[in-house]
């Protein structure tokens, strides 16, 4: 069957298209740039514009695609984890068009989206470990087949994507952040500055403090280049990462390691862990599927609507989910 998916969880109104073998016909994402001006999202401003871009996005995407709304077998759409006002954009759209198509629609769980967006991609072996990193999330789950999921642990406070943009504005870099900070940092030397390591047990992270401590020490230090603060810092975040990472897959004995969401765009993380963990085999989605996208909402719902599962129009959203959703 061929599945339409909308996300509009944040700042990124999305429409993906994906037909019955899982191959995306269609991707398209307006990004909204107008929260550059405020330092991060503005909830209201962020509703508003997916309002005003959502009819273009999905047109763009059936144009793309070279099909007609009739030709769409079922629908999916995120309803949770995400900020309330921009998911109800969305999942309105999605329920009147399955109402007046009466076509199917499931809502889908953003996080489980993004872990989607290697399945779409990869010939993924399970069980396999994945790495959420996202402006919003950082959770390792563990993954024993597609629908079956096990979260071993989240953050305590901020998301790496959040205490990224966090310090990158303080850099004087807009949001988002992170890709500025990490072209910043290439000209850096990432043991410039030594930054402490969040010492949480288990499976959780913690970047709040690491992330004080680094604003704390460009405060106090003007001088210091900012290639190399960058540097310092993006490699902290990224080693704490990738430590829990690796202690998941030396622990669970599981030789294979998705990584998705905003962050796993960045170029340091990949090669660091390539380089930590050079035996697992390694899941990574293509740039355009890192960050928020319909597609891999449209894996999800096609993979749900298959196993026959539908929701209803009375389907509302939600801003968070315990254990994200995933048990
Ligand atoms: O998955 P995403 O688009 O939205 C959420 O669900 O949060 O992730 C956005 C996050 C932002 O924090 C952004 O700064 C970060 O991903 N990001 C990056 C890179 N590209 C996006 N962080 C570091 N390096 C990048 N190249
Ligand atoms: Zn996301």
């Amino acid at each position: 069957m061929i599945v339409l998916g909308v996300d509009t969880s944040c700042d990124d109104t999305s429409c993906g298209i994906v037909d019955s073998d899982g191959k995306i016909l269609a991707n398209v994402v307006a990004s909204q740039e107008i929260h550059g001006k405020f330092g991060g999202v503005v909830p209201e401003i962020a509703s508003r514009e997916h309002t005003r871009n959502i009819i273009p996005v999905v047109e763009k995407a059936l144009t793309d695609a070279n099909l007609s709304l009739d030709e769409i077998d079922g629908f999916g759409v995120t309803y949770a984890p995400g900020l309330v006002g921009a998911l109800f954009v969305g999942l309105s759209f999605i329920k009147a068009i399955s109402y007046a198509t009466g076509k199917p629609f499931v809502g889908v769980n953003h996080l489980e989206s993004h872990i989607f967006s290697i399945l779409l991609e990869h010939r993924v072996k399970f069980p396999t470990l994945v790495l959420i990193v996202s402006g919003g999330h950082t959770e390792l789950v563990l993954v024993r087949a597609p629908g079956s999921y096990k979260l071993l642990g989240s953050t305590l406070d901020d998301a790496a994507g959040e205490a990224l943009d966090k310090v990158a504005r303080v850099l004087g870099l807009k949001y988002p952040g992170g890709p500025k900070l990490e072209k910043l940092a290439t000209d850096g030397d990432p043991q410039a500055v030594k930054l402490p390591r969040p010492e949480i047990s288990g499976y959780n992270f913690s970047f709040s403090g690491l992330k004080t401590h680094a604003i704390q020490y460009f405060k106090h230090h003007p001088d210091i280049r900012r290639e190399d603060f960058a540097a310092s810092f993006q490699h902290a975040v990224m080693d704490a990462l990738v430590t829990k990472l690796r202690k998941a897959v030396r622990e669970l004995k599981i030789p294979r390691v998705g990584v998705v969401g905003g962050v796993a765009a960045n170029e340091y993380l990949r090669n660091l862990i390539r380089d930590r963990l050079p035996t697992v085999e390694l899941y990574l989605p293509s740039r355009k599927l890192c960050t928020d996208n319909g597609a891999m909402v449209a894996g999800v719902a096609q993979f749900r609507l298959n196993r026959g599962e539908r929701s209803s129009l009375s389907l509302r959203p939600y801003s968070r989910l315990p254990k994200g959703g995933l048990e």
